[in-house]
């Protein structure tokens, strides 16, 4: 029975750990979808992007597309430096690099504003608060990132044990 309710205790904890890790699904023009005529430079400078994040582009399969491209591409709507290209509808673009990303419509539609430049930030989840790594160095702020993740993990399932013991006792 004793064991039976700690192991309850310490699998809760570990679903928790899973959730905290979860990653944002940004979903660009959010319910105005990927279509012309929207300013996607308003929709991005209220978001804030973490490596890990999803972006997301919702349209209607054929009608429109998504294409990255470099900067080059994105300020003339061209594919220079062309990274890939999505086609689905609802697509669904991992942001894993840190740094400046830029998506266009390879449609003829860019041109009608359908192009959007964000900045991803490295940076990790601890609980419910993206936290900013506290230093610009990159494998510095992996190493602190990790460790506040795991001290907030310890920190819970050393509080899941108490109440277990607690509820036997
Ligand atoms: C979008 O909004 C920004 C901020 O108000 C403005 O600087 C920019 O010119 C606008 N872009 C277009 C294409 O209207
Ligand atoms: C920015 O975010 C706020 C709060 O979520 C929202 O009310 C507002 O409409 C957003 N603005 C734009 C341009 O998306
Ligand atoms: C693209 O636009 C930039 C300005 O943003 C300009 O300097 C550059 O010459 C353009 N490149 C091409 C190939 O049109
Ligand atoms: C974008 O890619 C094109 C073609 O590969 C290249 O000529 C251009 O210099 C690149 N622009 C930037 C800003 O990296
Ligand atoms: C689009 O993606 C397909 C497969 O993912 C690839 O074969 C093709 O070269 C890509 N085209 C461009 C323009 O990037």
């Amino acid at each position: 029975m004793a064991s039976s309710r700690l192991l309850l205790a310490l699998a809760v904890v570990a679903g928790c750990a899973v959730g905290l890790a979860g990653a944002t699904d940004h979903i660009v023009g959010a319910n105005r979808g990927w279509n012309p005529n929207i300013n996607y430079t308003l929709w991005s400078g209220n978001q804030t992007f973490y490596v890990g994040d999803l972006i997301s582009f919702r349209y209607q399969k054929g009608t429109h597309n998504v294409l990255e491209v470099n900067q080059t591409g994105y300020d003339n709507c061209t594919m220079a430096g062309v990274a890939g290209n999505w086609t689905s509808g609802k697509d669904f673009i991992p942001l894993n690099e840190p740094g400046r990303h830029f998506f266009i419509c390879g449609n003829g539609l860019c041109q009608a504003g359908m192009k959007v430049a964000v900045t991803v930030l490295p940076g990790a989840f601890v609980g419910t608060e993206m936290v900013p790594p506290p230093v610009s160095d990159s494998t510095a702020s992996a190493a602190a990132s990790a460790t506040s993740f795991s001290a907030a993990w310890l920190t819970a399932a050393a509080l899941a044990v108490a109440i277990a013991i607690a509820a036997v006792a």
